[in-house]
This record gives structure tokens, sequence and C-alpha cells, in this order.
């Protein structure tokens, strides 16, 4: 019926969203480490195909009637049975036979009734029997044979008795849980049939006790543990148990939610002859401890008074209580709005001389007066915290009875604490911890309200209302490491002089939600070991920005040790090139909920050991590597979900082939990293980007990139052909002539008919004989000269392309006139270049008269200075002393080898 009620919601859900598959129940049997997993399958059965080999079965939440010894012999390795909330309504003996190694058992909630002794016959190696929640009816011994038996819960059976046999068994039982049944009376030989085992625990709770019968405990004096909880029990039968249990090895005894509302001075003497260490007696709405009820209980070390309703603690309410080392009286005093404050009287504490912790959390009482604390020695921690006792202004008179204890910790969260007087804790010279939090405080810090905490590490004033601070705010903790100011300082504080420099030890600094806007650059120097910073929620964008007057606060300078950062939601549009620079340690860094959009590259080049990246909820529109490249190497979890990302290849590309490969972890990943542009992939998940779509791009790319070298090849071409175009085509020209084989004679193989042929103007003949045919006097030299040497009757043209081959070099007499003179221009030095190319000769030789500019030479006789060596190129000097020189460098120039290198 149920099941098809089900079947209908489904298909309606099915019609509506088709979520149906969702919420079905797994299909089959899993099975990890050798242990099946078949709970919530519906079975009727025993499952039959799982592996023989596996050591857990857990077939609980099904409809299986029995355990059938056959069905289980498949599985004979078997540790573990797990059949919980089933139908079965008895036991089979071939259980235990065929799973020879059985150790738990667990069977709570079925319908199990009858057991009889054969059921658990072979059940010797079963450690653990969870019998709870069935309907059980014991005949005969049914656990004797159960000889390695350390627990057994037989809790919620409603059985009437406490007596499970009568024969001693179950010798190893360490614990017996009876809670829940109808158990009215505790017979003296209840439990006889555990006298020769071992038990610590007993727990019976929720029973509807009214009598115990006098010895019910003497046949397990053993017993250290016992739980009464959530019974009703009267102060008679309190103090009865307490009898009973005189003389045991009770240790321990929970009486919790008992409905005890008053202890009388009587109600524990039976325990006087215990060890009792601990005793809870919680929940129990008790409004009184007159008559120090706790005065037998010597050896006590733990007691717990919390959720009470005590009224009124006296010097006489804790007396005996000389060994005690923890008290919890969290809600132990209360006020409700009928009722006047609790009250806790002068020296209340003091016969607890050798309690180290008292909690007082949630309580109410009329005030801390002068002596409240006295005598506690030995308190090392005290939490008031969210308690109402009237602190308001805690000055130097308050904790003046905790002088003399050497306390470590005080919780003073949410005490509504509006003001700390000078020397506030001055008494407390061993203080470590000091929580302040939740209060109202709202001063300037002169830092003497902290005097004589030398010792102080943490001091917490998380959300108070309005603090100030000065550079000497701290001066008296200068051993601090931890400092939390979220959510209580004053606004518009320059922190100038920071109060912070003088603490050298912090490691953890909370500034966070303060709306702080302007800090100093030296605000955080010298903190050396500061690991840990928080500076969220505050309005630090100002300073990080480049337009900043004097340019960005590098607030964060030489925090060398930090490890964790956070600075989300600060309105950061904006990070410095040098805001992160230096932090090598850092391992978290948290900027998320800011208006980050473009981030300037290698921002994040120094964070090597980072770990944990958060940059949700931002403007980050692409993820180039050059930013997130060295942030993202070693990371293992990255938050930039909710970041407008633009799905192009140039912004994404990178980063989507990141998450990709990444072993970090990216939670949200496929639901939360959205594309916002380009139009085709807005509000597309970035994992949906097609990366296939930008290696479509690599030949276009390629293609673009040879484009541009060509071009840029092209015109660096064109610019040195225009400037430089000559000398390319000369050696061009002189190395094709080369290579053709018109290669130059070995030197001194030919021999020239004439040293130079002399190419000059008709007008400048006077300058040639006067400074150049003397030179052949001495036989030094045979020039050739057009108008001297021509041989008569042979047509002008074929005599100079003649003579030209037969001079070794060729000089041109260069002046004004030679470059005008047509013939010469136009014919000698066309054939002149044509012999120097066809013969690789290296031949001309320039003799400049007149300072000719070099375009001029080009253009009217083909030739440019930058064509010949230097020594070919000469230059007839203005002064006569100079002359002589000119005549050496010609002779060197006529007799320089020919070869162009
Ligand atoms: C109990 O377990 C041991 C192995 O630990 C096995 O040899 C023995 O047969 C088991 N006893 C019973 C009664 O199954
Ligand atoms: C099972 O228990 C019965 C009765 O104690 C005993 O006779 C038999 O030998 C046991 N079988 C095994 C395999 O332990
Ligand atoms: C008592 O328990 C021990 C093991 O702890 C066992 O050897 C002994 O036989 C038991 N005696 C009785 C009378 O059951
Ligand atoms: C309590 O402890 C003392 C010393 O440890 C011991 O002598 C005494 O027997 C113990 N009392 C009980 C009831 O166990
Ligand atoms: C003290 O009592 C409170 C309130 O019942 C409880 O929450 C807390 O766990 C107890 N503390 C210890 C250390 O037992
Ligand atoms: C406590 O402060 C008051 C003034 O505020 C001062 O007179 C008194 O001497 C101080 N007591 C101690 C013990 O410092
Ligand atoms: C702090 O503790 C030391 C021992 O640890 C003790 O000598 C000293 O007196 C204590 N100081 C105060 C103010 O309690
Ligand atoms: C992710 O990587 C695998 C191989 O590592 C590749 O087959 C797959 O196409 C990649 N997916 C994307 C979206 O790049």
């Amino acid at each position: 019926m149920v099941e098809s009620l089900f079947l209908l919601v489904c298909l309606l859900d099915l019609l509506v969203q088709s979520s149906c598959l969702h919420t079905e129940k797994k299909a089959a049997c899993t099975i990890e480490d050798r242990m099946a997993d078949c709970s919530h399958l519906s079975l009727k059965e025993v499952p039959t195909d799982l592996p023989t080999d596996i050591t857990g079965l857990d077939v609980s939440h099904n409809m299986l009637r029995a355990l059938p010894g056959p069905a289980l012999a498949r599985y004979p390795k078997l540790v573990l049975l797990d059949a919980s909330s089933n139908d079965i309504t008895h036991l089979e003996s071939g259980m235990c036979l065929a799973l020879p190694l059985l150790r738990d058992l667990i069977l709570h909630r079925n319908e199990v009734h009858l057991l009889i002794d054969k059921d658990l016959f072979n059940c010797t190696n079963l450690s653990l029997l969870d019998l709870s929640f069935n309907r059980l009816k014991l005949h005969g011994e049914p656990f004797l044979p159960l000889k390695s038996l350390t627990t057994l819960d037989l809790s919620a059976n409603s059985l009437i008795s406490a007596r499970l046999g009568i024969v001693p068994q179950l010798w190893n039982l360490d614990t017996l849980i009876l809670s829940k049944n109808f158990i009215k009376i505790f017979k003296s030989d209840d439990l006889s049939f555990l006298s020769n085992s071992s038990i610590q625990t007993l727990i019976m709770s929720s029973l509807p006790l009214k009598t115990l019968q006098p010895g019910c405990f003497q046949q397990i004096r053993g017993l250290r543990n016992l739980v009464m909880d959530g019974s009703v029990l009267s102060p008679q039968l309190t103090a009865k148990l307490s009898e009973e249990l005189s003389g045991t090895s009770i240790a321990s005894l929970s009486l919790q939610n008992n409905r005890l509302v008053s202890l009388t001075d009587t109600i524990f003497k039976g325990l006087q002859d215990t060890n009792l260490t601990s005793l809870d007696l919680s929940s129990n709405s008790l409004v009184s401890l007159h008559n120090s009820p706790f005065k037998w209980l010597g050896t006590l070390e733990i007691l717990s008074l919390n959720e009470s309703n005590l009224k009124h603690l006296t010097s006489t309410s804790f007396i005996g209580l000389g060994n005690l080392r923890f008290m919890n009286l969290t809600r132990a005093l209360v006020k409700s709005h009928k009722s006047s404050y609790p009250i806790i009287d002068n020296f209340s504490f003091s016969p607890l001389t050798r309690l180290e912790t008292l909690l007082m959390d949630h309580t109410a009482f009329q005030g801390i007066t002068a002596d409240l604390f006295s005598g506690l020695e030995s308190l090392r921690h005290l939490s008031l915290s969210w308690s109402s006792v009237g602190l308001r202004t805690v000055n130097n008179g308050t904790f003046a009875s905790l002088s003399r204890s050497p306390l470590r910790t005080l919780d003073l969260t949410a005490t509504d604490i509006l003001r700390l007087d000078p020397g506030a804790f001055s008494g407390l010279g061993n203080l470590t911890k000091l929580l302040l939090g939740s209060n109202f405080i709202s001063q300037t810090l002169t830092g003497e309200e902290f005097q004589g905490l030398y010792n102080l590490e943490e001091l917490d004033m998380y959300h108070n209302k309005r603090i100030i601070l000065s550079p000497l705010s701290f001066n008296h903790m200068r051993s601090l490491r931890t400092l939390i100011l979220g959510l209580a300082l004053a606004q518009n504080q320059d922190f100038n002089p920071s109060p912070f420099q003088l603490l050298h030890n912090l490691s953890t600094l909370d500034l966070s939600n303060n709306n702080i806007a302007n800090v100093m650059e030296g605000l955080l120097e010298g903190l050396e070991k500061l690991r840990v910073l928080r500076l969220q929620h505050n309005n630090l964008q100002r300073l990080w920005k480049s337009a900043y007057p004097g340019g960005p606060v590098s607030f964060l300078r030489g925090l060398h040790s930090l490890e964790i950062l956070d600075m989300d939601s600060n309105g950061l549009d904006e990070i410095p090139l040098t805001g992160l620079s230096g932090l090598a340690q850092l391992r978290e860094l948290s900027l998320a909920g800011n208006v980050l959009d473009h981030l300037r590259d290698s921002i994040f080049d120094d964070l090597t050991s980072l770990r944990f990246l958060r940059l949700q909820r931002n403007l980050i529109t692409l993820v180039p590597p050059g930013v997130f490249g060295p942030a993202l190497r070693n990371l293992s979890v990255l938050h930039m979900e909710r970041n407008p990302f633009d799905c192009t290849c140039e912004s994404i590309l990178w980063f989507v082939n990141w998450l990709n490969t990444t072993n970090a972890s990216v939670p949200q990943r496929s639901s939360e990293y959205i594309c916002n542009t380009p139009p085709a992939y807005f509000n597309k998940s970035v994992d949906q980007f097609n990366t296939l779509s930008c290696k479509d791009m690599a030949p276009f790319y390629i293609l673009y990139v040879m484009n541009s070298v060509l071009v840029l090849v092209f015109m660096v071409g064109s610019l040195l052909f225009h400037f430089q175009g000559w000398r390319i085509k000369f050696h061009w020209e002189v190395m094709v002539n080369r290579t053709l084989g018109f290669a130059e004679p070995g030197l001194g193989e030919v021999r020239f008919e004439y040293d130079a042929y002399l190419i000059h103007a008709q007008a400048d003949s006077t300058w040639v004989d006067r400074h150049l045919l003397p030179l052949e006097e001495d036989k030094q030299y045979t020039f050739f000269v057009d108008d001297r040497d021509a041989v008569p009757g042979r047509s002008q043209l074929e005599s100079i392309v003649e003579a030209m081959r037969s001079s070794r070099k060729i000089v041109f007499i260069v002046t004004e006139k030679l470059l005008n003179d047509p013939w010469c221009r136009m014919y000698k030095a066309h054939q002149a270049m044509h012999q120097v190319i066809e013969d690789s000769r290296d031949s001309v030789v320039l003799v400049l008269l007149e300072d000719i500019p070099d375009h001029r030479l080009s253009r009217d006789l083909l030739i440019r200075k930058g064509m010949l060596k230097s020594h070919c190129v000469l230059h007839w000097p203005l002064q006569k002393e100079r002359v002589q020189a000119f005549r050496h460098k010609l002779r060197v120039a006529l007799g320089s080898s020919n070869s162009v290198q």
C-alpha cells in the first residue's frame, strides 16, 4: 500500500520534473573492502549473489523475516552481520553454525520474541549482540553459550526483570544495557547470573524503577560505571542506590535527568565507601544544595551540575569536594522572568582547593562579589560566557578574588561588559587567554586596562561597540600571539603610529568587519611572525589604487611568515604589482566578493606556497596564464565561481585546459562557473567551452604570423634596397661572376701591360702630367693615358676596351669636370664597371681632386666610395706638405690586391 502510494507520487513527480530516479533507493548491494551494503533494498531474503569472501554484511532496513543458516552459509567469513530494522521474529540455531567467525550481530528493531536455549548454541565467538527494540521473551538460558560476549544490548524489550539467567554465565561480559524496559524491582539475586563475569558498565536508563532490594549490586562488585539516567528517582531511592553501591568498585555514576529536585545531606552517604570519581547530576532541575550533600565524596574529581535550577550556593554547598578537578555549572543557575537572580555567597567555592576548571557559562547570578572566587587555589580555567552577572564595568576589584589562582583562561564572552577600567585584570598575571568578545565595550584603550597581563597570548574582542586604539593599547601584552579585533573598532582611526608594532610575537591578527579605509604603510611593520591576517569586510580599495596619491600603499610589506590572508569584501578593484609581493609562505589567499576585473601580470608570482585561492564573486572576465599561472600551479582548492567569464579563446582557453587537467578541487565547478560573454556562450558553463574551436584557429594563426613576417621582411628589404641596393647589386654580380667561373686569375699569374688606366677630364691633364706621369720616370709604373698611348687608327672604343683589360688598375681622377664630361661618364665609367664585375676585380682607384658627394659619384660614375676599399679612395691634399703622403698612398693603392673579399 505504502509502496504503491510512493510509486504514484513518483509518477506524478516524473511528469513534473523527472526527478523520481534521484530519490529512488539504490538498486543493488554495494561492496567495499569486503563489506557488502545491502541496506534499504526491500529484500525479503538474504542475497545469494555476493562474493563469498565478504567479512561484513549490512542487510538493515529490509523486509527479512529470518536469518536462515543455509542462506548465510555462502558467507562463512562473516565477522559482522547487521540485520537491524527488519521483520525477524526468531533466531535459528543454524545461523551461528554457518557463521563460525561471527563477532558482531546487530538485530536492533526487529520482532524477535521467544529466545530459547538452542537459538544461540554455536555462537561462542560472538562478541556483540544487539537485540534492542525487540519483543524478547527468554526461555531457559539462551545466553549461556556466549562465552566471548562482551556487550549485550537488550534495551526496549519490555523486560520486567533484569534476571537474564540463573546459572553464572557471560564471563567476558563488559557492558550490559537494560534501558527502557519495564523493570520496576531490582531484586537481590537478579544479577547473580553475572556473578562470575567481568562486567564494568551497567546501563539502566529510563526504567520505572521503584524498589532496590538489598544486595542487588553485590553480585557485580567489580562494576565501575553505572548509568541510571532518565528515570524518576526519589531522594529515598537515590539514597538507597548509594547504599547498595557501597563497597563496590563504582567510579562513575550518572544520574542525569532523574527529577532529583533537592539533595539531602545523607543522600550520598553510602558512596563514602567507594572511590567514586565522577558524578553527573545534570538536567535534574536541582534547586538547592543545602547541608553539604557532597561531604561523603572525598574522592570525586568530576561533578556535573549543568542544566540545574539552583537558587543559592553557600559556603557549605561544596564542602567535602577537596579533590574536585572539574565542575560544570553551565546553565546551573538561571533566572526566569518571575524569579529573582540566584545568589552565590562569598567563599562558596572555597572548599574546591584543587578545582582546575569551572564552567559557569549561561548562568545568571547577582554579581561577582569581592570573595566570590576566593579559595580556588588551583583554578586554571574559568568560563562565564553568556552569563548575566552584572559586570558592566570591570575594575581592579572585579576579579581580585582570583588573584591567588593560577588562572590561564578567562572567558567573558557576552557578559554585558561596557567598560574596562585601568588594572581590570591586574591580579591575573598567569592569564594566557582572555575572551572579551560580544560585549559592548566602547572606549579608548590606553593600555592600562591590560596592566599586568604580561603572559597573555590570546585576546579576543570580536564584536564590541566602539573601541579606539592608541599606540600603547597593547603595551602590557608583549607576549600576545592572537589578537582578535573584528567588528569592534570605531571608524576613521588612522592607527598612526601603529598600535601593533610592539607585538613582535603576534601570529594571528583579525581586523575584519571594521570598515577600515585608511592605514599607513607601516601598520604591520615588524610583525615578522604574523601567520594569519584577517582584513575581510573593510574598505581598503583606495589604498591599492594606482591613482592613490604617492602610489599604492604596500601595507603587507615584510610579512614574510604570512600563511593566511583574508581580504574578502573590500571593494578592491585593483591589485598593485607590489601588493602581494614577498608573501612566499602564503597558503591561503581570499579575495572573494570584491570587484576585481583585469589583474596585472605577475601579481601572484611570489605566492609559491599557495594552496587555497578564493576569488569568487568578483568581476573577473579573463584568466590568462601570465596572471594566474603561478597562483594556480600547486593549488589544492580553487574558488573562482560566480565571475562573469569571457569565453573566448584568448580569455578562457588556458583556464579551461587547466580545469580539465588539474588535481585541485574546484567546488561548484559545473554549476557556478558561467560564461557571460560572448553571446554564443552566454549563461553556459565554462566546462562547455569548445576548446577545439581554438585549435581550428591554429592554421590561421600560423598564416597570420607568416604574413606578418613576410611583410616585415619585405619592408626591411625595400628599405635596405633603397639605401644599400647598389652594394647588394654589386656584390651579387661579383659573386655571380665568380661562381660562374670568371674567377680572378691567381695573383701574379697574369701579367698586365699597364699598371693603371687613367681616366680624367681633358681639363685635368695638366694635373696628370704634373703629378702622375712623373711616377713613370723611374720605371716604377706604366700608365695608359688616352691621348698619349691610344694606338692611332684603332677605333676609340676598341682601344679603351683593350687598354682597360690590359691595365691592372683603373684610376679615376675625379673632378667636377670629369663628372660633366659625357664621354667619360657614359662610356668609360660603364666600361670600367663592366670590367670590374667581369673580372671580379677590385681594381678601381678614385683620386678625388675636389670634394664630390657620394650621390653625385653614384649618379654620374656608377661608383660609390663604399664599393671600394678605403685605401683605394684618395683625396688630393690642399696643403703642399701632405703631397708626399698622398704619393705614398697612391703607391699603396696601385700595389694593392685586386681580389674582392
Ligand atoms: C571461533 O573462531 C575460531 C577462529 O577464530 C574458530 O576456529 C572456531 O571454530 C570458532 N568457534 C565456533 C564455535 O564457531
Ligand atoms: C554446536 O553446539 C552444539 C551444542 O552445544 C554442539 O554439540 C556442537 O558440537 C556445536 N557445533 C560446532 C560446530 O561447534
Ligand atoms: C568463572 O569464570 C572463569 C573465567 O573467567 C571460568 O574459567 C570459570 O570456569 C568460571 N566459573 C564458573 C563457576 O562458571
Ligand atoms: C579505594 O581506593 C583505595 C586506594 O586506592 C583502596 O585501598 C580501596 O580498596 C578502594 N575502595 C574500593 C571500595 O574499591
Ligand atoms: C557542560 O555542560 C554543558 C551544558 O549542559 C554541556 O553542553 C557541556 O558539554 C558540558 N561540558 C563538559 C566539558 O562536560
Ligand atoms: C584599584 O583602583 C583604585 C582606583 O581606581 C585604586 O585606588 C586602588 O588602589 C586600586 N587597587 C589596586 C589593588 O590596585
Ligand atoms: C603564575 O604561575 C607561577 C607558577 O607557574 C607562580 O609562581 C606565580 O606566582 C603565578 N603568578 C600569579 C600571579 O598567580
Ligand atoms: C579534457 O582532457 C581529456 C584528456 O585528458 C580530453 O579527452 C578532453 O577532451 C578534455 N576536455 C576538454 C573540455 O578539454
